[in-house]
């Protein structure tokens, strides 16, 4: 099978961490499973081991125990150096917070990835602007974070996410911070720009206002997946995102 067409499948997945001498079982031989070409939203109460999930599945962070299996590649057997090209070539990773770098501009944000692949600051510059473009930021190139609105900050992360054309997206609680309006259209836009053959779509979000873009809802408690819930998204989404 092509591994491009293959999704994210965590089996027995365990994490632990410890906090000032107390032991804290965050993730319990957990189950999660993600499919090409659809957009899989990961809800559950604060605390209960999101991000902790969705970085392991980034190969941001490891795990104690179990299966990761993320695009046909098992996690857990890679080289650092091989999961690094993995995750700079394959994943796109939308942080909460943005994480966006407040000394460059959004054209060189974006570009960050693809000049950390290997490629040259002029090409990735002229591939920035194309996303950026599409994202409706066409005219905010040359700006500097925080001479954007919070909602044009996310949209360069998410750019900067998707410059590398990757097979996952990862997103961390997208719309948390954004209006109604606002969040609409940014899920507007992940599934108008980021769902598409091959591709897997996974977003963290608390966001009820949102759950109808979603193709698979997984609903997590304590460390586990308690519910799976698929379904035929009743949210259409433009076909080229907001202008
Ligand atoms: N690096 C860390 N060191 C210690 N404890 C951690 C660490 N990262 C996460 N935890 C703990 O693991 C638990 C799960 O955290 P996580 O961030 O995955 O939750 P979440 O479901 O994303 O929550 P939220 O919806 O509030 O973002 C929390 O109790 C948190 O304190
Ligand atoms: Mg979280």
């Amino acid at each position: 099978m092509d591994p491009h067409l293959q999704g994210v499948h965590c089996r027995d997945v365990e994490r632990s961490f410890d906090s000032a001498g107390v032991r804290q079982h965050v993730l319990k031989r957990l189950r999660f499973d993600a499919e090409p070409g659809q957009l899989t939203m990961l809800i559950g109460p604060s605390g209960c081991g999101k991000t902790t999930l969705i970085s392991i599945i980034a190969g941001l962070l490891g795990c104690d125990g179990g299966s990761v299996r993320v695009l046909g590649q098992e996690l857990s057997g890679m080289k650092p150096d091989a999961l690094l090209d993995f995750r700079l070539h394959r994943i796109g990773f939308v942080f909460q917070q943005y994480n966006l770098i407040w000394g460059l501009t959004a054209a060189e944000n974006v570009a960050v990835p693809l000049v950390a692949a290997g490629a040259a600051w002029p090409d990735a510059l002229r591939k920035a602007a194309d996303m950026l473009g599409r994202l409706g930021l066409a005219d905010h190139l040359s700006k500097l974070p925080k001479q954007l609105s919070s909602g044009q900050q996310q949209r360069v992360a998410i750019a900067r996410a998707l410059v590398h054309d990757p097979d996952l997206l990862l997103c961390d609680e997208p719309t948390a911070a954004l209006d109604a309006r606002s969040g609409h259209q940014v899920m507007e836009l992940l599934r108008s720009v980021a769902v598409r053959p091959g591709r897997v779509v996974i977003v963290v979000s608390h966001d009820q206002r949102v759950f109808g873009f979603a193709d698979r809802i997984s609903e997590m408690d304590d460390g586990v997946v308690v519910r799976v819930e698929d379904r035929v998204p009743t949210e259409v989404a433009y076909p080229s995102g907001p202008t």
